[in-house]
């Protein structure tokens, strides 16, 4: 089965903008698939198509062989996205146990989760926060503990790293990694840097300037997504490839 299979899909805006045209993509069962492309090339709206958070124009949107409508009421995927979007009312804690709750999952095993989410994430002493007393890294932190409370078989990341430090940065990756490893979970992911969609990825799918459309998708084979694949002549060739069709 695929993960998500998008079909001729294009997106006018109500003010006439439009942002994708005739979008052909389909991400297979555990593949890790990043999105990279020029500012306002499209790639927010690519995720909140799939995520169902709007409809497209034309075309069609399938999530695990369901329409993306289907698959979002039965919670098939997680979500971080570029603003970490948490409940201000909430605590840290409480943001993390919100999936859990809407799945009806009890207090025990919602708060155990919670806490092992947000120790992933290096967050273990701010549960009991609110998100306005944390920094911006930390907020998205607690986006990404909250999108992988449920290990939903999918996971849209719009530039969830974006506002981290390179130390964390990496860490994060590799953890992402290894859950992706682990569960067999599909990742579809935004970003801007062509060194993280090639280590991250398995493909990177390479987005023209708006109206956006898919130009290129370039399969990485990395020997291994550690510092030493890193330091591959693969590595370095991707990154070049990449940087090649980002140019056009
Ligand atoms: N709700 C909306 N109404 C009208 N236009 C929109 C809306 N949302 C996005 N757009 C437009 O659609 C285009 C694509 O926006 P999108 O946010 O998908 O870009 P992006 O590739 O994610 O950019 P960035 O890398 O800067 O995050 C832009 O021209 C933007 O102005
Ligand atoms: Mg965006």
């Amino acid at each position: 089965m695929t993960a998500v299979e998008i079909a001729q899909v294009s997106k006018t805006f109500a003010d006439g903008t439009q942002a994708l045209s005739e979008v052909d993509l389909t991400v297979g069962d555990g593949e890790f698939v990043s999105l990279i492309g020029p500012s306002g090339c499209g790639k927010s709206t690519l995720l909140r198509l799939i995520a169902d958070l709007i409809p497209p124009t034309t075309g069609t949107v399938t999530v695990a062989g369901k329409p993306a409508g289907q698959a979002r009421r039965e919670q098939a995927y997680g979500l971080a996205f570029q603003q970490a979007g948490l409940f201000e009312w909430r605590t840290v804690r409480r943001n993390v146990e919100l999936p859990l709750e809407l799945r009806g999952a009890g207090k025990a095993e919602r708060q155990a989760r919670a806490e092992e989410m947000l120790a992933l994430v290096g967050l273990a002493e701010f549960g009991g926060h609110y998100p306005g007393q944390l920094s911006g890294g930390m907020q998205q932190r607690v986006a990404i503990a909250r999108a992988l409370a449920v290990q939903p078989p999918l996971l849209l990341m719009d530039e969830p790293f974006g506002a981290l430090d390179e130390m964390t940065r990496e860490r994060l990756q590799a953890e992402l990694l290894s859950i992706c490893a682990t569960t067999g979970t599909s990742t579809v992911f935004v970003t801007h840097s062509i060194s993280e969609a090639v280590f991250l990825s398995d493909r990177v799918v390479v987005m023209s300037a708006r109206p956006g459309r898919i130009t290129a998708s370039i399969e990485v084979d990395l020997p291994s997504r550690d510092d030493a694949g890193r330091q591959s002549p693969v590595y370095f060739d991707k990154v070049t490839e990449v940087r090649k069709a980002l140019r056009g």
